[in-house]
């Protein structure tokens, strides 16, 4: 039998994440991000299992449109970076996707095209990230001088650096901002991803961008509405080994834990080379056998190491949960020095994907 280590997709947790962010947002459309493989769920299960309520997805390159495409994903589809090449204009146009444009060189590329040949686009606007977007001062002028190129589908979007945190002012600032110099266009908007969905309702557009929210990331600093998001993934491993180390006895590479009494320690196949962070310090919080137990010693490359001499007739072959709906991955990244959003997006392809229908 082969290794047991999984990612679980929950589908129900996936439709359910999204109804309820798009519910917290009547008045808008809402599309979910299925970029980086959905944030490691796999983006065609999960362009599938959305497709009847997200009547667009996005993603951030063009070549994760057309994998969409060749698994029969028809919805329209927003490429959050826009064209890195002038020839990807014409292979958005192929395949029925949104460009959202970000510089006056993509525009030009763009109107190199035919005219009865080119993509439908959005508008980025910089309203205080810094990233991707033309200037506040300038769009105004962007829109008049491209007039020509824009279309009944054209949003001016932007979008926000601290929206998860409530206590954050720098979200009304972009807010308004932003407000101030694309109101007066009268073209619609979209702002909101799933942090600023639920913290921020001054920011919903036309549409929201929907992403960790709907993989049943945390969201926000507070809880601000009854929404309860579901992990969408649970990460799990079999145990390959169980042994009794002695008092004094180090565990695994550099010996970073060393029992202070006699233990039972039980090793599991996941590593660092399926995207179990290396990082997470002795202590990381693990669950086997409905009981929680902690990582001990260095995450291997294909294996870790966890104390299980409290839980009674732990077994070659029991399940352990990484992360899911017992283990929030928002604490393992916290554990590890990062965010769920890298956790999610870095268990590796040697992982397989099970969708989980109820
Ligand atoms: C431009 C843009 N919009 C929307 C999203 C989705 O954001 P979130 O995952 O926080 O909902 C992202 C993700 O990074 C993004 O880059």
């Amino acid at each position: 039998m082969s290794r047991q280590t999984q990612a679980i997709i929950h589908a129900d947790a996936l439709l359910h994440n999204f109804k309820q962010l798009a519910a917290a947002a009547p008045a808008s459309q809402s599309m979910a991000v299925v970029k980086a493989d959905a944030y490691g769920h796999g983006a065609v299960n999960v362009a599938r299992i959305l497709q009847h309520v997200s009547s667009r997805f996005a993603v951030a390159i063009i070549e994760e449109a057309i994998a969409l495409r060749d698994a029969g994903i028809t919805a329209p589809i927003v490429v959050l970076e826009g064209a890195h090449q002038a020839k990807e204009c014409q292979m958005a146009y192929q395949h029925n996707c949104i460009l959202v444009m970000h510089s006056k060189a993509q525009l030009a590329w763009l109107e190199a095209c035919p005219a009865d040949r080119r993509p439908h686009i959005w508008l980025k606007v910089d309203s205080g990230m810094h990233r991707l977007g033309f200037a506040l001062d300038d769009v105004a002028q962007i829109v008049t001088t491209y007039r020509h190129l824009l279309s009944d589908e054209t949003v001016i979007a932007t979008h926000f650096a601290c929206a998860d945190d409530v206590d954050n002012e720098f979200t009304e600032r972009q807010l308004s901002a932003f407000e101030r110099v694309v109101l007066p266009l009268n073209l619609p908007l979209s702002l909101a991803n799933s942090p600023a969905t639920v913290n921020w309702q001054a920011s919903h557009g036309r549409w929201n961008r929907l992403g960790l929210g709907v993989y049943g990331g945390k969201v926000s600093t507070q809880a601000l509405t009854d929404i309860t998001l579901l992990p969408a993934m649970t990460l799990r491993a079999s145990i390959l080994a169980v042994r009794d180390v002695p008092q004094g006895e180090g565990v695994g590479y550099g010996q970073t834990w060393t029992a202070e009494k006699p233990s039972r320690i039980a090793t599991v196949g996941i590593g660092y080379a399926d995207g179990y962070p290396r990082h997470c310090p002795n202590g990381t919080p693990v669950m086997v056998k409905g009981q929680r137990a902690s990582l001990v010693g260095r995450v291997s490359m294909d294996m870790i190491t966890i104390d299980v001499t409290h839980i009674p007739k732990v077994e070659i072959g029991d399940m352990v949960e990484l992360w899911g709906e017992h283990v929030s991955i928002d604490e393992v990244a916290q554990c590890a020095g990062t965010i769920d959003y890298e956790l999610m997006t870095r268990v590796s392809q040697r992982v397989p994907r099970i969708v989980k229908y109820l």
